[in-house]
Parts: C-alpha cells; sequence; structure tokens
C-alpha cells in the first residue's frame, strides 16, 4: 500500500497512458481522463498528484490506516454474496450502489476494506474523490427502521451500514405469546452492534412493559470519528488506525477533550459507567447461564425459547458485542442490562 502511493507518480502517469491503448479490449474498469495536450507546458497528469504526492497528509492517513484492524483483511475471505457488503470492499460499493442487503453474487478476488472502500477513489480523478461513498441515513437490516447519525456530517452513518447488527430467525416481540425454535448457536446480531447502541437502537424495548430507554448525548454531540480518529499517537491510536486503546499508549482520551466535553477526562471509566456496565453484564449473564439460555461461553443455547426471554438475551447480545462498556451510550445500555435483571430475577 505505501508503496503504492510512494512510487505510485510516475506509474500513475504511464497506467494513465496505458489504460487508453486497453480501452477497445477490456470492457469495465476505471479509465483515467485523457489529460491536457500539454503543449503549453502544462502537467498532462495534473489531478493524479493531487493524491498521489509525498504530502505529509496523505502518507500520515497511510501510515495510520495500515495499522487499522480493517488493513489486516483478516475477514476478507468472508465472500459470500450475505457477508461481502461488509467484508470486502467491491461488495460494500456494490450495495452502496444498489441499495440492497446483499451482493448479487459472491466476490470473487475480494479485496480488505481499504480506502476505495470508504472514499470515492478513482471516480473523477481529481481531489473531490476525497468524498465519502457514502453519509446517507441507513434502513436498519433486523427491522427497517431508519438509523440517522447526522453528527459531523453524516461520516457516522458510512460506519453504520457495516458496524449494524444483523437479523436473525426466529424474530421475537416482546410479549409475543408462542414459543420459538432457536436452532442456531450464532442466533445473535453478529458482532457489529455499536453503531445502534450509539443511536439507541436496537434492543427490544418492551419486556415487562418497560419501555423509552434514556440515552446518553453522545449520539448528538460525537461522530465514530470524533472518538475513533482523534488525534493520532503515532499509528497506535485514533486517526485512520481507528484504534481507542493501546497496550503501551493507553487510551486514546483526545476524543473525549475535544470541545470541552470532558475536560481533565482521566480514563474511559468516566463517572464509574464502564465498570456499572462491565458488572450488571455479567450479573445478567450469570443469571441467562443459569437459566440454561446461554453457555459457559456467551453463546445462545438452541432450544424452544419464550418471545419474552429471547429479547432479552438478544438485548445482552447487544451490549456484548458494542464492546465499549457503555462508552457508546451509558444510559440506554444500563437501562437494557436493567431491564434484563428485573425480567430475569422476576422469573
Ligand atoms: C482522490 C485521490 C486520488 C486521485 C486524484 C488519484 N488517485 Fe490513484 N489512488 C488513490 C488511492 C488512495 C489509491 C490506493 C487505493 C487503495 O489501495 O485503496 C490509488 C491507487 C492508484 C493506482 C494503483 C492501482 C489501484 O488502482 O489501486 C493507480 C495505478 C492509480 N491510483 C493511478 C491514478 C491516476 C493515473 C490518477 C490520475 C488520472 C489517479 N490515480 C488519481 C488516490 C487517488
Ligand atoms: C452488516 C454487515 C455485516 C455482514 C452482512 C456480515 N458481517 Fe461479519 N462482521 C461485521 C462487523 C462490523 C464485524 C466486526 C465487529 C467488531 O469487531 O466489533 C464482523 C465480524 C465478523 C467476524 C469476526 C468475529 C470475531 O471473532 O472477531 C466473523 C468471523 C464474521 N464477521 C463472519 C461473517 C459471515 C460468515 C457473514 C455472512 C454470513 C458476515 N460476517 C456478514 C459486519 C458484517
Ligand atoms: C473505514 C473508512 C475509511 C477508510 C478505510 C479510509 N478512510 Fe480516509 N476518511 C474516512 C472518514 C470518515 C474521513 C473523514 C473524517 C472526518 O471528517 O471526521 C476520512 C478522511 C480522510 C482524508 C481527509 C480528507 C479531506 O477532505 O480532508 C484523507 C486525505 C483520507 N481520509 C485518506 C485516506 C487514505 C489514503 C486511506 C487509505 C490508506 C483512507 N483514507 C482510508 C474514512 C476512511
Ligand atoms: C465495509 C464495511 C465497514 C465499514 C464501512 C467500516 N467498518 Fe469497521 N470493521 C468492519 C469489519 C468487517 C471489521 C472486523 C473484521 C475485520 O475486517 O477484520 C471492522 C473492524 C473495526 C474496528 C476494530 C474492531 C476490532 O477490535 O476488531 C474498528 C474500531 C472499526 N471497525 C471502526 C470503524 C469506524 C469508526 C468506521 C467508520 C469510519 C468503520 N469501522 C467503517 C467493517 C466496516
Ligand atoms: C464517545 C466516543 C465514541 C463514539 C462516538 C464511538 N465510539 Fe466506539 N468506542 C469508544 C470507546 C471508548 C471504546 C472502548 C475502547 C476500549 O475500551 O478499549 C469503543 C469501542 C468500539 C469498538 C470495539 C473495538 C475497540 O476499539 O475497542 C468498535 C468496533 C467501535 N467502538 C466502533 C464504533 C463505531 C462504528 C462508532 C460510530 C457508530 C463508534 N464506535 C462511536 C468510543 C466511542
Amino acid at each position: 500500500m505505501k508503496r503504492v502511493l510512494t512510487y505510485l507518480f510516475p506509474a500513475g502517469m504511464m497506467i494513465s497512458a496505458a489504460s487508453l491503448l486497453f480501452t477497445s479490449c477490456t470492457k469495465e474498469g476505471p479509465q483515467g481522463p485523457a489529460g491536457a495536450d500539454g503543449k503549453d507546458g502544462a502537467d498532462a497528469n495534473a489531478t493524479c498528484t493531487q493524491c498521489h504526492n509525498f504530502e505529509d497528509m496523505v502518507v500520515a492517513k497511510i501510515f495510520q490506516y495500515d495499522a487499522s484492524q480493517h488493513a489486516t483483511g483478516d475477514y476478507a475471505f468472508e465472500n459470500r454474496n450475505s457477508c461481502a457488503p461488509c467484508h470486502t470492499s467491491q461488495g460494500f460499493r456494490e450495495v452502496v450502489i444498489t441499495g440492497e442487503d446483499n451482493c448479487a453474487e459472491a466476490i470473487q478476488n475480494p479485496t480488505r476494506i481499504d480506502c476505495r472502500t470508504c472514499h470515492m477513489i478513482h471516480d473523477t480523478y481529481t481531489a473531490a474523490d476525497w468524498a465519502l461513498r457514502t453519509v446517507a441515513p441507513i434502513t436498519l437490516r433486523i427491522n427497517g427502521e431508519t438509523l440517522d447519525l447526522p453528527f459531523g456530517g453524516g461520516t457516522s452513518n458510512l460506519c453504520a451500514k457495516c458496524h449494524q447488527p444483523r437479523a436473525r430467525t426466529p424474530w421475537p416481540t416482546p410479549g409475543g405469546v408462542d414459543s420459538m425454535n432457536v436452532t442456531s448457536g450464532h442466533w445473535g446480531p453478529h458482532y457489529g452492534t455499536q453503531s445502534t447502541m450509539l443511536a439507541g437502537m436496537g434492543c427490544f424495548e418492551g419486556v415487562g412493559g418497560k419501555t423509552a430507554f434514556p440515552n446518553s448525548p453522545h449520539r448528538n454531540i460525537a461522530s465514530c470519528s470524533t472518538c475513533h480518529s482523534a488525534s493520532a499517537v503515532g499509528n497506535m491510536t485514533g486517526g485512520h488506525t481507528l484504534w481507542m486503546e493501546n497496550e503501551e499508549e493507553g487510551e486514546n482520551l483526545a476524543g473525549c477533550e475535544a470541545a470541552d466535553c470532558h475536560p481533565g477526562i482521566e480514563d474511559f471509566n468516566y463517572d464509574g459507567v464502564q465498570e456499572e456496565v462491565e458488572e450488571k453484564m455479567h450479573h445478567l449473564g450469570d443469571l441467562l447461564e443459569a437459566a440454561g439460555f446461554i453457555d459457559e461461553g456467551w453463546h445462545i443455547a438452541p432450544q424452544m425459547f419464550n418471545q419474552d426471554d429471547l429479547c432479552i438475551v438478544w438485548n445482552f447480545f447487544m451490549v456484548e458485542y458494542d464492546r465499549s462498556l457503555g462508552v457508546h451510550n451509558g444510559k440506554y445500555t444500563i437501562a437494557v442490562l436493567d431491564n434484563g435483571i428485573a425480567h430475569m430475577e422476576a422469573k
């Protein structure tokens, strides 16, 4: 990656010339603009160098991105048509255009989530291509509701398109009467519940008549980038690494301190929220395990479920997979856990 961009200027000029030659025999693939004829001494590929240059900003972003989880490409092999929208670059770009939940087919030669997954790279071949592929509100896969996180220009909606839970069958309703048979040990929201937790959505409300879970102000005053891309500490946290924490450098609190939100904050466990969430999550986990609903490893134990119980199991997984221990939306997270504990203790 680093090599590609650094040495690309001369290569880019050759390839853009070559792409003209190959146009006649290739059906697809972006073709660079022809470039000015250069009679008056103008650079024929001036627009390419808006990005293919040695500017610190671009070099730093690459340095940071290279240390991110996305850059590992660890799960790009999940290229089936139902997995590719979130696990491959091509699949994501396809569903941004089609608006479908799944790709038409499996993605051949899948690539990892990279610059062009999120940015419009090689659309106009100018710096305008740093624009994000999408900042539009998303339609949640689980229930068709609209999730919109407008703060920061909607950049969180880009993340939310992938970092959202996935629908499962059977799908319970709070207060639903008939029992439901869960047959898969993978039943649950899948991993990326963060955007819905930040937005205060995606958990079942209404079990035991408990509705209107409260929200922390974060959803209206912070974007994913505010916290995860706060000023970079080398390539360890912040910036395009998207890491909040690093073993050596500890927690990156720059985002928390932004705009004077939490001046002088000492750690993520602000007001003891993470501690409270962790304690309540384990309490609920113990209750669910004692009831035989989940196993020791916190996976669902397939069986016939009462619908309210299944709602509570879902809510538990939503909090577990969020992995911020309440930082994304403390009030909501605690309300969800309290509701689950009350339900299980009343049984
Ligand atoms: C908006 C910034 C931007 C502009 C303008 C731009 N590029 Fe790129 N280009 C990139 C980035 C970023 C990558 C790396 C993409 C990746 O790996 O995710 C790249 C990669 C490439 C590659 C490597 C192969 C590939 O597609 O990954 C070639 C060749 C290339 N660019 C040629 C060009 C040419 C020729 C132009 C001008 C006609 C141009 N680029 C204009 C940002 C840009
Ligand atoms: C809506 C987007 C989306 C879809 C569709 C999706 N995933 Fe994922 N998946 C994610 C996200 C986001 C993560 C990482 C979340 C995190 O780290 O918190 C993830 C993580 C994973 C992991 C890693 C779990 C771990 O232990 O770290 C595996 C394995 C996985 N997905 C498999 C699949 C398979 C198989 C499919 C298709 C059947 C699929 N995913 C479909 C978004 C998706
Ligand atoms: C997971 C999505 C994602 C990936 C992957 C990604 N970016 Fe970004 N990038 C963003 C977001 C979001 C912003 C805007 C942050 C903000 O404004 O809060 C951004 C901002 C930028 C900017 C500043 C643009 C401007 O208009 O000021 C540059 C330059 C940039 N990214 C380069 C890169 C490069 C180079 C790569 C690949 C090495 C890359 N990005 C990969 C999401 C991504
Ligand atoms: C194309 C789908 C997609 C987009 C867009 C996306 N992510 Fe991810 N993200 C994933 C998947 C899938 C994983 C985990 C699997 C992997 O690729 O290793 C992941 C992993 C992560 C991780 C590391 C989690 C861990 O510990 O494993 C963070 C942090 C993260 N994403 C934040 C973001 C943020 C912030 C944005 C928006 C700027 C974003 N992501 C945009 C799909 C996406
Ligand atoms: C208010 C700040 C804040 C906002 C906003 C925020 N996050 Fe986080 N996020 C955190 C913190 C803090 C953690 C926990 C990090 C830790 O304990 O190491 C975390 C954890 C995560 C993780 C688990 C992996 C990791 O780095 O620990 C993912 C993935 C993630 N967030 C994605 C997102 C996405 C996607 C968004 C936007 C929809 C988002 N976050 C919004 C602060 C934030």
